[in-house]
C-alpha cells in the first residue's frame, strides 16, 4: 500500500503551492490528502488516522494529534517557528520533526520594514510622518529573518545593530552590523526594535516593561515574531508611562481592541498573522516541506530535523 502525506492547514497555502506540493508527493509515488480551513480539532484527528507524513503551518500538532496518528513518521512545519508542534510527543514515538528554515523569511522581513514605515508615517496619516533613514534599527535575534531585516534596513540608510548570542559572529562582520553585548544595550540604542526570537520557554513573556522603557524617545517596537514573547501587562504599563512609545505587531494580542482604544495610532495589530502570507513564501515553504517529506521517506534524509 502507498504511503499517505496529509497537508493540514487551518490557514491554507496559495493554490500554486498546493499544486506544487501535490506534484512532488504524487511524483514520488505517494498519496496526498488535503485538509484545509478546518474549524474543529476533531477534523484533524480524523484526517491523521492513516497519515504517514504530515505537513502543517501554524496548526497545533499536540500529543492528542500524535496519538491519533499510529502510522505517522514525519511532521514538517512549512515555516520557521515550530512552537506549535509537541516535540516531546513526537520524539517519544520516533517521529521526525522538521521546519523549513529560510523559506518564508523574505516575506516576514519585508513586512517588518513595511511596518516601520507605516508607523513612521503615523499609520499613513498625511502631514504627520517621519522617515526611517538615519534612524537606529536594533535586531533581536539574527537568524534568517533578522539578517534580511538588517540588510534591508542598511539599504534604507538605517544604522543597524543586533543582539544574538547564538549567531556566528562572522555574519555581523559580513553585513557590517554592530554587535551588542547585552539585550538591554540593544533596546537603549534602537529607534526601531525588530523582534525575531522564537517562542520558547526561555523567551515567553520576556519582552516587557524593563526593556521597553529603556528605548529612546519616540521608539517603536516591531513584532513579527510571536505574540507569546510579549509580557502584555508590562507592555501596557510601558505604553501608559511613556506616551512617546509605539508598538506594531503581526500577531494581535488577546486584548488588542482595548489596546487600540487606549493608545490610538501608537499601536497597530494585523487582523490575522500575515507575515508569511505571500504567494512566494507559500510556494517556497510548501514545496520545501514536500521535498523534505519525500527525502526522508525515500532516503532517510534528516537534514532540518529539529528533534534529533
Ligand atoms: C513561521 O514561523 O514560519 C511564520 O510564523 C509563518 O507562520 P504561518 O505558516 O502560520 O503563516
Amino acid at each position: 500500500i502507498t504511503m499517505k502525506v496529509l497537508v493540514a492547514t487551518e490557514k491554507p497555502f496559495a493554490k500554486a503551492a498546493v499544486d506544487g506540493i501535490r506534484e512532488i508527493v504524487q511524483g514520488a509515488g505517494y498519496q496526498m490528502a488535503l485538509l484545509e480551513k478546518y474549524t474543529d480539532t476533531n477534523q484533524l484527528l480524523t484526517a491523521v488516522q492513516d497519515a504517514d507524513a504530515l505537513i502543517v503551518r501554524s496548526d497545533k500538532v499536540t500529543a492528542e494529534v500524535v496519538a491519533a496518528a499510529p502510522q505517522l513518521k514525519i511532521v514538517v512545519r512549512a515555516g520557521a517557528g515550530y512552537d506549535n508542534v509537541d516535540l516531546g510527543a513526537c520524539t517519544s514515538r520516533g517521529i521526525v520533526v522538521m521546519n523549513t528554515p529560510g523559506q518564508n523569511s523574505n516575506a516576514v522581513a519585508e513586512l517588518a520594514i513595511g511596518m516601520m514605515i507605516f508607523m513612521a508615517r503615523n499609520q499613513f496619516t498625511p502631514g504627520t510622518g517621519t522617515e526611517i533613514r538615519g534612524k537606529r534599527l536594533g535586531i533581536q535575534a539574527y537568524g534568517h529573518v533578522g539578517r534580511l531585516v538588517g540588510r534591508y534596513g542598511k539599504a534604507m540608510g538605517m544604522e543597524v545593530s543586533a543582539y544574538d548570542p547564538y549567531a556566528d559572529p562572522s555574519v555581523f562582520e559580513e553585513d557590517g552590523v554592530r554587535v551588542m553585548d547585552t539585550v538591554e544595550a540593544l533596546y537603549e540604542q534602537s529607534d526601531y526594535l525588530s523582534l525575531h526570537i522564537p517562542a520558547t520557554e526561555q523567551t515567553k513573556a520576556s519582552i516587557g516593561y524593563s526593556l521597553l522603557t529603556r528605548m529612546p524617545q519616540g521608539a517603536t517596537l516591531v513584532n513579527t515574531a510571536r505574540k507569546e514573547v510579549i509580557d502584555e501587562a508590562g507592555l501596557v504599563k510601558a505604553l501608559e508611562e511613556r506616551t512617546d512609545l509605539k508598538y506594531i505587531t503581526d500577531i494581535a494580542a488577546g486584548n488588542q481592541t482595548a489596546l487600540t482604544e487606549k493608545f490610538g495610532k501608537r499601536v497597530f495589530a494585523t487582523s490575522k498573522k500575515m507575515g508569511a502570507e505571500t504567494a512566494e513564501a507559500n510556494i517556497n515553504a510548501g514545496l520545501a516541506a514536500a521535498r523534505q517529506v519525500v527525502g526522508y521517506l525515500k532516503d532517510g534524509d534528516t537534514k532540518f530535523q529539529v528533534n534529533k
